[in-house]
């Protein structure tokens, strides 16, 4: 495991930008792995600017998205689909149909969980995977539990989760309290996988998952077992380590 102290988010933004702008020059056609929430929305105008610039093309990279809330699709602003659009894929030249996210709209989740991992292996998998982290130490959406999940699977949104999410809506009462959410075991088959942290609220969750025990009640302490993680974190989510 690689850490890159950094100063602040900006600082943050562009570390991670340079990573997966060298993996999409390495690599045109590689898989990225791609997160929402307010981690990686820099590191998205970063590569935007760069590609608007001409040092970066996208025409033949493909995504998969980590999660989707469960009911929403891109006629709602709060899907992740809707994100994404705005904050990185209209921006850029990626092909449409080189898109994929969990369909949130799907009503059969066994299907659709089925569909996505079935999905992911048909790409050959993903070659790096672009993560933020909850504050209590969730990956994708994949919660504290009392085992890890493998699979891509359908989600209870924790209360703390739905707490930190609100900000996104009009109340707490509209976060949908269901997502579905790529597993652990695509993550941790992901070539490298690249976790970016910001703030003192992060902090916490930063100690545990990287310099406690391994445990599936902190769903990232297990990127500790993956040979190739890379995380980006500032001097005040490194605070407490
Ligand atoms: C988003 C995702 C979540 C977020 C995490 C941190 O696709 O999978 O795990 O990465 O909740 O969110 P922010 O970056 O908003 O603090």
């Amino acid at each position: 495991m690689r850490i890159y102290k950094v100063k602040d988010y900006n600082e943050l933004s562009r570390k991670a930008a340079n990573i997966i702008s060298a993996q999409v020059i390495s690599k045109p056609d590689c898989v990225l792995g791609l997160a929402t929430g307010s981690s990686p929305i820099g590191t998205y105008k970063q590569l935007i600017e760069w590609y608007k610039k001409g040092d970066l093309d996208f025409k033949e990279t493909k995504s998969v998205n980590l999660d989707e809330y469960r009911g929403l699709g891109i006629e709602s602003d709060q899907s992740y689909v809707y994100f994404m659009n705005e904050n990185l894929f209209k921006h850029i030249n990626i092909d449409p149909k080189n898109i994929n996210i969990p369909n949130g709209k799907k009503e059969d989740a066994i299907e659709e969980c089925k569909r996505y991992d079935d999905l992911i292996d048909s790409l050959g998998g993903i070659d790096i995977q672009l993560l933020g982290i909850g504050r209590n130490g969730h990956i994708g959406f994949n919660e504290p539990d009392t085992s890890f999940i493998k699979e891509t699977h359908c989600v209870k949104l924790t209360e703390s989760t739905i707490e930190a999410n609100k900000r996104f809506f009009a109340s707490v009462d509209d976060v949908p309290r269901e997502a579905y959410t790529m597993g652990i075991g695509a993550i941790m088959k992901a070539k490298t996988v690249l976790l970016i942290a910001s703030g003192k609220d992060k902090a916490e969750a930063i100690k545990n998952s990287f310099f406690g025990p391994i445990t599936p009640n902190v769903p990232a302490s297990i990127l500790q077992l993956h040979p190739n993680v890379i995380v980006v974190a500032d001097e005040d989510a490194l605070s407490l380590v």
